[in-house]
């Protein structure tokens, strides 16, 4: 077997290990191991090119004291990093990493216009387009982390959507003309490109609403697979090609699948049209409401024989995911049935719900989907909603005038009895009323959630 042999079985190995592997994120409870596939898969791909790649004149990569050293600041970085996140900052992460891979493959353009300036029209362009989309993911990314860590405000103008489909523009028609022409500018249409590219994703992401984040760094996550790709058809690399299509297409399809659970177009995503401040939908003024404490709760519980929780965003931000599990197990102690409705988009990204109650050990079959539960919460004897607030708003299927009318959403105020856990009357992040606190069979019971929830256990063990 020749060293290019190996070198294709490593790629076919790193190929098959990503698909395999992404099939498996789709299930909780197979998503590590298909993490740690897809991991050892590139780790495969990566040693095979180092140590079986030959150029064309038949030599190895060398370099090894720097490419081993950057493995392994990268790696300690990496994991401490990895360790160290809470949940609750897990997109900016995410955001961050994916900001490292655009980097990738804009060096990877800047690198091989500098030393072999190709002459194909077609070479050319495939440098030059990732270059650009790799630079814009990477300088997009780097603003989406500063927004979720509530370092970057908010910033647009009217005249801003504008100015920047002008400048996109104008940096594909450089793309174009620098590609067809290869006397212009030979040295310098690479910086000038990179730089543009810099200032259109800073311009790109500055202008929408911080909350949008999510959606906007699942874009930019495929906007880093497609350069990736690209790299893969400049180097006939494979696995490169198979790893960017992979990361285009299922970040693609991820940020379609949020625009489509929150009932919004891309395209409203990205003007900024409904960053969390906006208004709209019924007023509840003249409208009352009916409290409840933890004790009254815990008792209405306790006797039910079928209870749901609806998690959201605040049962993260409380930290509440072990407490709620505690709550869970009091309650089958006493021969309740308990349940999970996991609304797709609650919480503030991609299934946030599942992770932060897999985290505390909920087993996976009480987690049922949307569509799955909703047909049972009318002989759900109670439903609590735990800092969740849009995701059972009925505003989105009876007020037309909503920004949410659209939505699906759990349908909590079909259930007998509703308990709706959160702090106060604040808005969710939709920034609207929400009909479903002013109920008759709805009682607000007011506090953190992870505090109330340890009184509720206390209470339930206690009747
Ligand atoms: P939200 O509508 O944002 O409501 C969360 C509620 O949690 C707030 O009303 C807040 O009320 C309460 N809360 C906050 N901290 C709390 C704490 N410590 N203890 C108890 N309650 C607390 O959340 P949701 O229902 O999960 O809906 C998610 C929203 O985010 C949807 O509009 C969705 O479209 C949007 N979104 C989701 C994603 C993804 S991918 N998941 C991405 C982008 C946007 P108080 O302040 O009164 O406590």
């Amino acid at each position: 077997m020749s060293t290019l042999d190996i070198l294709k079985l490593c790629y076919l190995l790193g190929s098959v290990s990503f698909i395999v592997g992404l099939k498996m994120l789709a299930k909780p409870d197979s998503a590590k191991r298909g993490n740690m596939l897809a991991a050892i898969g590139m780790t495969i791909a990566i040693l095979g090119t180092i140590f079986f790649h030959k150029n064309e004149e038949g030599k190895s990569i060398g370099n090894l004291a720097w490419i081993f050293g950057g493995i392994a600041i990268g790696t300690i970085v990496g994991y401490l990093a990895a360790m160290k996140v809470k949940m609750t900052q897990m997109p900016q992460m995410v955001s961050l990493f994916n900001g490292m891979g655009g980097a990738c493959a804009a060096l990877i353009g800047i690198v091989e216009m500098d030393t072999h300036n190709p002459e194909l029209f077609g070479e050319r362009f495939t440098i030059f387009l990732g270059l650009m989309i790799g630079t814009v993911s990477f300088a997009g990314s780097i603003v989406a982390y500063g927004k979720l860590e509530g370092k970057v405000k908010d910033y647009g103008s009217k005249f801003q959507q504008f100015f920047n489909n002008t400048f996109i523009f104008a940096i594909l028609a450089l793309v174009v003309y620098a590609s067809l022409n290869v006397d212009f500018m030979p040295t310098s249409v690479i910086w000038i490109l990179f730089a543009a590219s810099m200032v259109y994703g800073i311009l790109f992401v500055l202008p929408i609403g911080g909350a949008d984040m999510p959606v906007v760094i699942s874009l930019l996550n495929s906007f880093t697979g497609v350069a990736a790709a690209f790299g893969g058809f400049l180097y006939h690399n494979q696995v490169m090609l198979t790893g960017g299509i992979l990361v285009g297409s299922a970040g693609t399809i991820l940020t379609v699948l949020m625009c489509k659970a929150m009932n919004r177009s891309l395209w409203n995503v990205i003007i900024g049209a409904f960053s969390g401040s906006s208004g709209g939908g019924k007023s509840t003024e003249g409208l009352s409401i009916r409290e409840i404490n933890a004790t009254d709760t815990a008792i209405l519980c306790a006797y039910a024989q079928k209870v749901t929780i609806i998690p959201g965003y605040g049962l993260a931000v409380a930290q509440a995911q072990h407490a709620c599990h505690e709550f869970e197990k009091v309650l089958e102690e006493k021969g309740v049935e308990v349940n999970f409705a996991i609304h797709p988009v609650a919480g503030r990204m991609p299934g946030h719900m599942n992770v932060l109650l897999a985290e505390a050990d909920v087993s996976y079959d009480k987690l049922k989907e949307m569509d799955d539960i909703n047909p049972h919460l009318p002989n759900t004897d109670v439903v609590i909603v735990i800092g969740a607030n849009d995701v059972v708003n009925p505003a989105a299927e009876t007020d037309t005038t909503s920004p949410i009318y659209g939505m699906p959403i759990i349908k909590a105020n079909t259930a007998k009895n509703i308990i709706v856990m959160k702090r106060s009357m604040a808005k969710g992040y939709a920034g609207i009323e929400n009909e479903l606190f002013y109920d008759n069979k709805t009682r607000m019971l007011f506090g953190d959630a992870k505090a109330m929830l340890e009184k509720l256990v206390a209470e339930v063990k206690a009747v």
